[in-house]
């Protein structure tokens, strides 16, 4: 059973290890595997490959029913921002990659503002399997991939975590208030093992539909730069 277990994920592990040493953003796929890899401790590269494997072990889950491809993450591992966006669209599903459409474009766009990209913060999304025609994913799934999350977050153990919307919002700090009310706002969390500060922003796609909101997240970005200053974190350029 192990056996049969090890092999079928053989080739996700290796997909991981790909994307996780190797990675750097850019929109043409054939210059996406060409940098320098990350220095990432091999205790935490384990860790994330057995979360891999126990997040493609899930069983009765119309998420993964209907999806081509598990979207676990992108970016460093060793970061110290860590992003939550909410679930994959077509274009993750199909490269397994998260926040690589247009809302991606977006996100990376906003990143690079305040000096920030794939090299130097890590994403990850509130489900790993693509919802059926982009719907938003239910309570219940949100639920049930909850453990993975936290388990996630507990092994980057970032110091600053953006909660992208609604769906990340609500999955990790409750839903008492709305995304306009809570966002830009800085609060201490434990999650799991892990005590971060954490903020919660507009999502991407949000933006791109009220791009009068823009304004609002450039104050949560900037946020984000001066807390970055504030805790003395080196990011890597
Ligand atoms: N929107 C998300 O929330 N996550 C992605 O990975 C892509 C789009």
């Amino acid at each position: 059973m192990t056996k049969k277990i090890n092999n079928k994920f053989a080739k996700l592990v290796k997909y991981y290890n790909l994307i996780n040493y190797n990675l750097v953003y850019n929109n043409q796929s054939i210059n996406r595997y060409n940098k320098k890899p990350f220095a990432t401790n091999k205790k935490k590269l384990e860790k994330l490959e057995k979360l891999i494997i126990t997040i493609s072990s899930i069983k009765n889950c119309e998420l993964k029913k209907n999806a081509n491809n598990l979207v676990f993450a992108d970016g460093n591992p060793d970061a110290s921002v860590m992003i939550i966006g909410e679930g994959p669209g077509a274009n993750e599903d199909k490269e397994g990659l998260p926040f690589v459409g247009r809302a991606g474009q977006l996100l990376d766009k906003m990143l690079n503002s305040i000096n920030l990209n794939r090299q130097n913060v890590y994403i990850s999304n509130v489900v790993n399997y693509r919802p059926p025609m982009n719907r938003k994913p239910s309570e219940e799934e949100i639920k049930r991939y909850l453990p993975f999350l936290t388990k996630h977050i507990e092994i980057i153990n970032p110091k600053i975590l953006v909660l992208l919307g609604s769906t990340a919002l609500n999955a990790i700090i409750g839903n008492q208030e709305v995304i306009s009310k809570a966002r830009g706002k800085w609060t201490q969390k434990q999650i799991g093992l892990c005590k971060t500060e954490v903020i919660a922003s507009f999502h991407p796609a949000f933006l791109m539909r009220q791009p009068d909101q823009k304004k609002l997240a450039w104050i949560d970005l900037k946020m984000i730069r001066k807390k970055l200053f504030d805790l003395k974190t080196k990011i890597e350029t």
